[in-house]
């Protein structure tokens, strides 16, 4: 038997330092150190990011190395993302992965964070893995296969992805102001709700009335979102309620009308996923692809999940939906991509650098 195939994987990109590691193909750990640090400011602080990044990825390697029962030594290739996001917290995890990679005389490989989220749904956890992690035993993990479409939602991007292989990926579709997730946690912020608002209003919204408040729907062609519509009316709803019952804050507002947070982020939610699903409609009919897959941040809301279940059986998808820990950043999709551009020789040079923009 040959010497096996090690990727250690790093991400960085915005608050949420990672690391995993993948054995011949089977993902063997993926430790996640989040950021408490951003709660009381509403919002990832980029300084405060990068700071973090510093303290957390040597542990945080550590870890994942202990874990996967490997050392420094049976590495083949270290994979890290190099864009897009936040650059001084980028610089944080491509820095390490070339200091390492130098130390160790191994070649690195950078990763789009973008293509990153799409190829999750490769990802194949060992079974040990899957036993010390609850949410990979709560859906079943099952690859499609190309071509697919994959709605790819987050705090950044809200894209409708043509897949035709791991490394040929056409954006179709995409937002052209505010993102998915932006419209989740800018309404949070708007309620009082704290950051990340997303996973609050998903909790809220299954108490409310997702009819109560009929928000603005966008009008955009083709296969494009547009989210900043809807914000503006979810402002103006309460900002007129604001006034009709003479009240300044949020909370007095809530003393007059009963259910008010909760009918709002039900209201919201429905409509977020009402003009995400429509156009990946559209898009699947208009190409004829069964094959449906969701990723990013915002595939862990559980409405969304449900609406995917829901489209799947109606229009007769094959959905796939990623576990929870492989929604929101993680290093275990940036090892898998690593791993598929190792078995290519794909490699990077060592004087690359990281890219705060791109697309896939
Ligand atoms: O993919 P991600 O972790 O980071 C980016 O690369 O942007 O996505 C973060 C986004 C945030 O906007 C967060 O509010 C949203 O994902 N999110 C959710 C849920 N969990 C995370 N949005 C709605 N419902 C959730 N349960």
């Amino acid at each position: 038997m040959g010497k096996p195939i090690v990727i250690l994987a790093i991400e960085s990109s915005c608050d949420d330092t990672s690391a995993a590691v993948i054995v011949d193909g089977v993902l063997c750990s993926n430790v996640i150190a989040s950021q408490k640090v951003h709660e009381e400011f509403g919002g990832v602080v980029p300084e405060l990011a990068s700071r973090a990044h510093q303290l957390n990825i040597l542990p945080v390697v550590d870890t994942a190395l202990k874990r996967a029962e490997v050392t420094k030594e049976n590495i083949s290739a270290i994979a890290f993302t190099r864009g897009p996001g936040l650059l001084g917290s980028l610089l944080v995890g491509t820095s390490f992965a070339k200091g390492l990679a130098l130390a160790l005389n191994v070649p690195i490989i950078d990763v789009n964070h973008l293509q990153g989220h799409v190829l999750a749904h490769f990802v194949e956890p060992s079974k040990e893995l899957i036993a010390q992690t609850p949410s990979l035993q709560s859906v079943e993990i099952k690859h499609p296969s190309f071509p697919f479409l994959c709605l790819l939602v987050s705090g950044g991007n809200s894209q409708i992805v043509l897949v035709r292989s791991y490394n040929d990926m056409e954006i179709i579709g995409q937002t052209i102001d505010d993102a998915a997730g932006e419209a989740f946690d800018k309404c949070a912020k708007v309620l009082g709700l704290p950051y990340p608002g997303g996973p609050w209003i998903d909790k809220l919204a299954k108490l409310g009335d997702v009819s109560k408040y009929p928000f603005a729907k966008p009008n955009i062609s083709g296969y494009n979102y547009s989210f900043s519509g809807l914000k503006t009316s979810f402002l103006y709803t309460l900002r007129d309620m604001l006034k009709e019952y003479g009240v300044e804050t949020i909370d007095e507002l809530a003393g007059h009308v009963p259910n008010l947070r909760e009918d709002m982020c039900a209201s919201l939610q429905a409509t977020i996923i009402d003009i995400l699903m429509k156009k990946l409609k559209k898009a699947a009919q208009d190409t004829g692809i069964r094959q449906v897959a969701v990723a990013g941040g915002v595939s862990a809301n559980s409405a969304l999940r449900q609406a995917f279940m829901d489209y799947g059986r109606k229009y007769h998808w094959e959905v796939y939906v990623p576990p929870f820990s492989f929604t929101t950043d993680n290093a275990a999709m940036v090892c898998q991509t690593g791993y598929f551009k190792y078995m290519d020789g794909d490699f990077c040079a060592i004087d690359e650098v990281p890219y705060a923009k791109t697309t896939i």
